[in-house]
Order: C-alpha cells, then structure tokens, then sequence
C-alpha cells in the first residue's frame, strides 16, 4: 500500500480541533504548543495501529468492514464509499489507512480546507487509479463547488469540468476509474445531505472503555519501550476520556514523569502523580473542561444556557466546545444538551465539589414517584 498526502502545510495536526496538553493553555505561548504538536504527531504516526488486529475496540465497526472488505475482493470490487464520524482522536484516519492495506490499494490523503479551488480536487480525482482510496479528512469543510464535482465523480465516476467563460463555456466529461472515497468528519450534522446520501457506508467510532485503552497503552509502551504494569495502563486508561490519542499523550506525558522522579517505571501511583501535576483530574478532565462547567454551574447556575454564551464566557470557540469537549462531557453524563441550551448535571455539581442545587432533587424526586408507580 502506498500513502500519498497532499495536506497543505501545517494541516497535519489538525490544530483547530485538537485538543492541547492539559495545562492552563493561557500560560503557554502558541509557539510552544505548536511544536509540542507537532513533535507529538511524529510520534502518532509511528504509534498508529497497522492491521485490525492492531486496532483495539469499535468491534461492530470492525464487523461492518470486514465484511465489505471481503464481499469487494471476492467481487473483485472497490470498497463502497464511507463515510467515518466521531469526536477527534478516536481513529477515523488510522482505520482508513488500514483499509488500504487490507485491499491492498494507494490511499490519497488530503483534508478539506486543501481542496478550494475545483483545480485542486480534479486533480486528485484524475491521478486515481482503479481501486484507490481517496481520503478526505474534516469533509464537513468541503467548499460547495468541490462537493459538486464530488457528486458525479461518486455516483457516475466520472469527473465533469468546465472549459471556458461565459457563453463560451462547456463541460467536458472525463471518465474516472472506480475508486472508494473515505470522508472523515467530526461533525456528521453539518454535511449537506446530497453529499450524505451519497456515502454507502456511513459510520460512526465511539469511545473506547477503559479496558480498551489499557491494552492499547500496554501496546505503544511496549513500542516506546516503557516499563509499565497493569494498574498504570489502567489510571492512564481512566483518564484519557475514551480516546485513544489522549491515552497515548498521556503515557509520554507519565513516562517523563516516571524518569525524572521515579525509577522509570510506570506503575498506578506513579501514573496518579504525574496526572494530577499535569492537572488531569481522576475523569480525565482538564483544565478547560473544568473551567466549562464552573462556568456553566457559577455563571448560569447551571444552565441551560446557549453554546455562543458558553464560549464567550470561556474564551473557547463555539466550534471547538461542541466538537472536542462536549462529546466527552455528555458521555460521562455531565453535562446535558437540551432543546434550551446546556445544563450542568447533578454529577458535575458534585465533581467540582458544588452541591446540586435544590431544583435536581425535585426532579429526582418526582422521577423516584413516577418509577415508583412504574411509570418511567
Ligand atoms: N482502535 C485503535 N487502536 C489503537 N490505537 C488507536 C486506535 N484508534 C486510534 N488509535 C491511536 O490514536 C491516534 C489517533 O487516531 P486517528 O488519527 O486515527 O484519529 P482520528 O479519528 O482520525 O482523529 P481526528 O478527528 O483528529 O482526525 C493514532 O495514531 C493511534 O495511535
Ligand atoms: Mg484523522
């Protein structure tokens, strides 16, 4: 399998959407953080799982493409085109790449912001050959005159290009070789739906237990050469929130820790120190998700309040709240989207160390007399 990337500079790391190391991201200069990035995302590349054996969890993800793995090459087919979705780190990219290996095809990597102008996608599309995988990551970001060339080159495989101005301009249609397009997204809802419609395959990763995580923490400390034992991979694994990039950002972070104030070896004390100096709190949560739902709690009591109010309030962006931190903090139930805005649950009151406030006992007073009566 060949990889070709045609990312623009500095689009590797995604910076947008990625999360920061969990210090106070005031306290440290944006040159910092960058290079911090991008030395971490060196590191990702060699940690990215290879197969699907390597690759840990999201077992009906895994079901659904073997499947269409195997139904393709007894056909002797390309892949359908597939669409992936998730919070960021969860493996959208590192499963694509394996798709390519398991069909054993080139895969043309680029990223959505790269494809401005329709130059730019024609040729990409012109350069696949039968069977390629061309890889779109943050597909949500396509500009509209991309998307459209998009839609005959899915369907029809055929590319359709415009040739000259005005009332001399005509369109030119060039066949393409059937090839899979993989889009990756983080954000499924902001597709159009001609484009949705379009993907055979829509998926989405979920977030990995603490089971998983570990065994994928053992896997890169075994690679990175770390001495490490079960309960360390677990207190990594409980606080890397699901995620497995976080998870693997933890164990180098815990490893520094290890070597210059231990003996080098990762062990569960040593992990639970290293993490709370790095302010990673027993959930996994860092300073930023702290600091939302103290604003949340402290500033609207609570909630419900709108995304804009809360970014505002917090200094985030409203983009990067619902798309980096929000999945997480929904996911561990403490925070709840409702059609008024955002609410801070009971559970968060009480991990930052608030106590509910009255209005949740009569709620959960009046749901104990629904179930009560066997209506819940
Ligand atoms: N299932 C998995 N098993 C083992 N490691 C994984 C798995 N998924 C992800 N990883 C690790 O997490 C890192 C990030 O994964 P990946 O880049 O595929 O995420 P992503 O979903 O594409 O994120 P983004 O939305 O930011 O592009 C990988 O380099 C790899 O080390
Ligand atoms: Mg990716």
């Amino acid at each position: 399998m060949a990889i070709i990337s045609s990312r623009p500079s500095g689009a590797e790391g995604e910076p947008a959407k990625s999360r920061t190391a969990p210090a106070e991201p005031a306290q440290r200069s944006r040159a910092a953080v960058q290079s911090e990035r991008a030395h971490e995302d060196q590191h990702e590349e060699s940690l990215r799982p290879k197969s699907l054996g390597d690759y840990a969890g999201q077992k009906d993800l895994k079901a659904v493409l073997g499947i269409a793995v195997a139904a393709a090459k007894s056909r002797g087919e390309s892949l359908d085109h597939l669409l992936f979705y998730g919070p960021p780190g969860l493996g959208k990219t590192s499963i694509s790449l394996i798709l390519a290996r398991e069909m054993n095809v080139q895969i043309h990597l680029t990223t959505a912001p790269a494809l401005e102008r329709p130059r730019d996608i024609a040729g990409l599309l012109v350069k696949l050959q039968r069977g390629d995988i061309l890889f779109i990551d943050e597909i949500h970001r396509l500009p509209r005159i991309t998307e459209e060339i998009l839609y005959p080159a899915m369907e029809d495989y055929r590319l359709d290009i415009t040739i000259g101005k005005g009332q001399n301009a005509r369109i030119t249609s060039v066949p393409l070789p059937r090839f899979t397009l993989i889009g990756a997204t983080t954000r499924v809802g902001a597709l159009s739906s001609p484009l949705r419609d379009r993907f055979g395959l829509i998926q989405r990763l979920r977030f990995y237990d603490v089971e998983e995580l570990a065994g994928i923490v053992i896997r890169n400390a075994v690679l990175l050469n770390i001495p490490i034992d079960e309960p360390g991979a677990a207190e990594i694994a409980r606080r890397a929130r699901g995620t497995p990039r976080i998870a693997n950002r933890l164990l180098k972070r815990v490893r520094d820790y290890a070597q210059v104030e231990g003996d080098g070896r990762i062990t569960e004390p040593v992990a639970c120190a290293a993490l709370e100096l790095f302010e990673v709190d027993p959930r996994g949560l860092d300073w930023t998700d702290r600091r939302l739902l103290a604003t949340l709690i402290e500033h609207y009591n609570g909630g419900p309040v709108g995304v804009e109010s809360l970014a505002a309030a917090t200094g985030e962006d409203t983009q990067t709240i619902e798309e980096v931190y929000e999945p997480y903090l929904m996911q561990i139930g403490y925070l709840l989207r409702t059609a008024r805005g955002r609410m801070a649950s009971p559970a968060a009151y009480r991990h930052l160390g608030y106590a509910p406030p009255q209005r949740f006992e009569q709620v959960s007073l009046l749901d104990s007399i629904d179930s009560a009566h066997g209506r819940n």
